[in-house]
C-alpha cells in the first residue's frame, strides 16, 4: 500500500511544521508494508528532509519540470528535488492540467525526466464530470494512461522494465477532487481493472503483481479509506484535503498499514 497526501498550494508555515511533525511520530504496524509519502510545496522541502529524515515515512515533490536545467523562470529540477532529499514526484495532476496546461505528451516527458533522476512519479490521469456523464470515462482515462506513457513504451525492454518498477498510478476522477463527491466502490474497481488491463496489453506485464501500483484520488478521507483501500485492484490512495489534517491522514495511514 502507498498513502500519498497531496498537500497542494496549502498550508501555511506553520501548518506544515504541524503535519510534519505529526507525520515523524508515526508508527507503523510491525508488519506493515505501507508507504507513506507527503507531498509540501517546494519552499518546505528543506523542513521536510530534516524532520522525515530519521522516520519511514518519504516526501517529494507536487511536479517537476522535464529539462534538466537552464533558463526557466519558476521552475524546479528533478534534480533539485533529489539533491533536497526527496524521492517522488506526483506528475500530470489535473490541476496541472487544467491551470498549466500540461499535456500528455508533457507529462510523459516529465515521467522520463523523473525515472532518469531517480525520482518515483506518480502518473496522475482521470476524466471530468463532463466524459463521465458522456459514458466515455474508460476510453478517455485508459488514452491519458497510453499517451503519457509512450515514452516509457519506447524503452528498451531493460529500461522500460526499470521504469516500471518506479512507476505509480493515480486514477483521479476530477469531479471527485476536492469535492467530496468520492466515486463508487464499483466505478473505482471498473477503472482499476481496466487500467490494469490496458497496462497488459500496453507493456504485457500482469499488474499489480508486477509492482506497478494503482491509487485511487478524489475525496479520500479517513471514514472512507478502509472501503477503498479494502477493493483488490487499489494499492493505495492520493489524499488530499484530508492529508491536511494530521488525525484524519494518520488514520487512513493506519488503515492502510492493516491492508
Ligand atoms: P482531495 O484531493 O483528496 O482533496 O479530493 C485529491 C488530489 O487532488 O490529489
Amino acid at each position: 500500500m502507498i498513502i500519498a497526501g497531496n498537500w497542494k498550494m496549502n498550508p501555511d508555515h506553520q501548518a506544515a511544521e504541524a503535519l510534519l511533525e505529526a507525520l515523524s511520530d508515526y508508527t507503523p504496524a510491525s508488519d506493515s508494508n505501507c508507504e507513506i509519502v507527503c507531498f509540501p510545496p517546494a519552499c518546505y522541502f528543506s523542513m521536510a528532509n530534516q524532520a522525515l529524515a530519521k522516520t519511514g515515512v518519504r516526501w517529494g515533490a507536487q511536479n517537476c519540470h522535464q529539462e534538466s536545467g537552464g533558463a526557466y523562470t519558476g521552475e524546479i529540477s528533478a534534480q533539485m528535488i533529489k539533491e533536497q532529499g526527496g524521492a517522488w514526484v506526483i506528475l500530470g495532476h489535473s490541476e496541472r492540467r487544467q491551470y498549466f496546461a500540461e499535456t500528455d505528451a508533457l507529462v510523459g516527458q516529465k515521467i522520463v525526466t523523473a525515472l532518469q533522476t531517480g525520482l518515483r512519479p506518480i502518473l496522475c490521469v482521470g476524466e471530468s464530470e463532463e466524459v463521465r456523464n458522456k459514458h466515455s470515462h474508460d476510453n478517455f482515462v485508459q488514452s491519458q494512461l497510453e499517451a503519457s506513457l509512450e515514452l516509457v513504451a519506447q524503452m528498451s525492454p531493460d529500461a522500460q522494465k526499470k521504469a516500471l518498477a518506479q512507476l505509480v498510478i493515480a486514477y483521479e476522477p476530477v469531479w471527485a477532487i476536492g469535492t467530496g463527491k468520492v466515486a463508487s466502490l464499483l466505478d473505482i474497481e471498473a477503472m482499476h481493472q481496466g487500467l490494469l488491463q490496458k497496462m497488459e496489453a500496453l507493456f504485457g506485464v500482469q499488474l499489480p503483481e508486477a509492482g506497478v501500483p494503482i491509487l485511487y484520488g478524489g475525496s479520500v478521507n479517513d471514514a472512507n479509506a478502509a472501503d477503498i483501500l479494502g477493493l483488490k485492484p487499489v494499492s493505495g490512495a492520493l489524499v488530499g484535503g484530508a492529508s491536511l489534517k494530521p488525525d484524519a491522514f494518520l488514520s487512513i495511514c493506519h488503515i492502510a498499514d492493516k491492508k
